[in-house]
């Protein structure tokens, strides 16, 4: 599709990465060095930034430090898994007691056994997000990996499996738009090159088109299941309505296929994690992300009559393995997450506080190219020839997609001392200041207005 991006556009966007360029050497210096060990200087995709990235030295709270010397609002929250800021003191504590079992406090680790502390965090997780069952992996990638695959087994030994050719409950169908991991990306309308049984996906074209996506699930055979996002976060911070919700999960049901809710992301925005909230019941959920205090987590979960596939007591069951599955710094740290800094209470006031962090974007950037989109404390923005007010998927901004101003907004942002992702996404961290989402709503307003020949519609 062709760019939109004008010429002042382009000119305003390569002057700022002149600026941004002169002002961080020793990034750049870092990146040529990095470029000696690593493809194109880097070890996760979503991170390289053109013309470098910006290399970070420390973290504290909610501010983050360049090796140039800068100190930056953090926004980029870790994309979702830095909830509760830089080295929040709880954690620490947790992390240093479950390294100190010569003091009595922690179990140490790596154990190469079950302990008590998976079990306590694993009733937790149940607890907290209504799960019968739940199951710990590495990563929210691991977590769709073995929720499909423990999908597909349930559907094959519940209905039975064809035989020949294979198992016979084999498709999923997922959102254009959909990120569920580093091999489960569904961009633009189809399963990226580097996704996993890619002919097994089967990709509804629209997200939030209700009609679309029972058409998608009625007419494909051999659905095991149905996965998506309450609110697509890769895709571009971009809440599904409940109707639609509900809608998708009814046709699951219908199809009699697992209906998974990915709430790697989402499980932030409500105490019991969004898909309670919207009271979509699903039949499996998955997590990560900021439960594991910023160490490497994920988990999925659900019914009890779905995840007894994984009951190794029982024959025929599907193995689901993985050395650091129960490591003892997560599952103490996950704990210590949910019941001592992530409450209820903490996790409704601090989505409310989003919510109002939001609109006053939203009423900033009204009359202009900038639109923000989300839900809590997760926040979507978007530049577009004709300055959407409503998106409801990727495809409304892909065909007007101004990315010209884009990148000149996020070296605008890099200038004025704001950490935010180049695609244009903010995840809000626990304990921002509020005179600092203040702080970013003017300088919103001031770059709006710096650029206002090119922003304002
Ligand atoms: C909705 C969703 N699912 C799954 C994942 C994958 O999680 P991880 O990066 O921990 O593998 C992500 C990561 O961004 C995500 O946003």
């Amino acid at each position: 599709m062709p760019s939109p991006s004008t010429e002042a556009g382009l000119a305003a966007r390569q002057a700022a990465e002149a600026r941004f360029t002169a002002n961080n050497p020793l990034s750049q210096q870092q990146h040529t060095v990095a470029l000696g060990s690593l493809p194109g200087g880097n070890t996760r995709s979503i991170l390289h930034t053109s013309p470098f990235p910006l290399t970070m030295k420390k973290g504290i709270d909610s501010y983050v430090w360049d090796v140039d010397g800068h100190r930056y609002l953090d926004l980029v929250g870790e994309f979702s898994a830095g909830l509760l800021g830089h080295s929040h003191p709880t954690i620490r504590r947790t992390i240093q007691n479950t390294l100190s079992p010569e003091q009595g406090e922690g179990p140490g680790i790596s154990l190469g056994a079950t302990t008590p502390h998976e079990q306590t965090y694993a009733a937790t997780l149940c607890t907290r997000f209504h799960l019968d069952r739940v199951r710990l992996t590495n990563s929210g990638t691991e977590a769709n990996l073995h929720a499909l695959a423990g999908a597909r087994h349930y559907m094959n030994t519940r209905h039975g499996s064809s035989g020949a050719g294979g198992p016979r409950w084999r498709k999923v169908v997922v959102f254009s738009g959909g990120y569920h991991g580093a091999v489960l990306a569904f961009g633009n309308g189809e399963p990226a090159a580097n996704t996993v049984d890619r002919k097994d996906f089967v990709v509804v074209p629209r997200y939030n088109d209700l009609a679309l996506a029972r058409e998608v699930i009625e007419r494909t055979a051999g659905v095991a299941a149905v996965l998506v996002e309450a609110v697509q976060g890769a895709g571009g911070g971009i809440p599904g309505t409940r109707e639609f919700l509900m809608g998708v999960r009814e046709a699951a049901r219908e199809k009699g296929a697992v209906f998974i809710l990915d709430e790697v992301m989402t499980s932030r925005l409500a105490p019991g994690g969004l898909g309670t909230e919207l009271g979509l019941d699903p039949d499996m959920v998955t997590l990560g992300k900021y439960l594991g205090g910023g160490l490497a987590i994920g988990a999925f979960g659900g019914k009890e009559e779905i995840m007894r596939v994984f009951d190794p007591r029982v024959e025929g069951g599907l193995a689901h393995s993985g050395t650091f599955n129960n490591n003892t710094l997560v599952v103490t740290v996950g704990r210590v997450v949910l019941e001592e800094v992530y409450t209820p209470e903490v996790c409704r006031e601090f989505n409310e506080r989003a919510e109002r962090f939001r609109e006053r974007l939203v009423a900033v950037a009204k009359g202009s190219r900038l639109s923000f989109t989300g839900r809590g404390s997760l926040i979507g923005l978007h530049f577009t020839e004709g300055g959407l007010e409503e998106v409801r998927c990727g495809e409304d901004v892909r065909a007007q997609e101004r990315g010209d101003l884009k990148d000149l907004f996020w070296f605008e942002f890099i200038e004025a001392g704001f950490w935010t992702t180049r695609r244009g996404f903010l995840c809000l961290i626990l304990g921002t200041p509020e005179e600092e989402l203040d702080r970013f709503v003017e300088a919103v307003r001031g770059i709006l207005e710096k650029h206002k020949d090119l922003m304002m519609l």
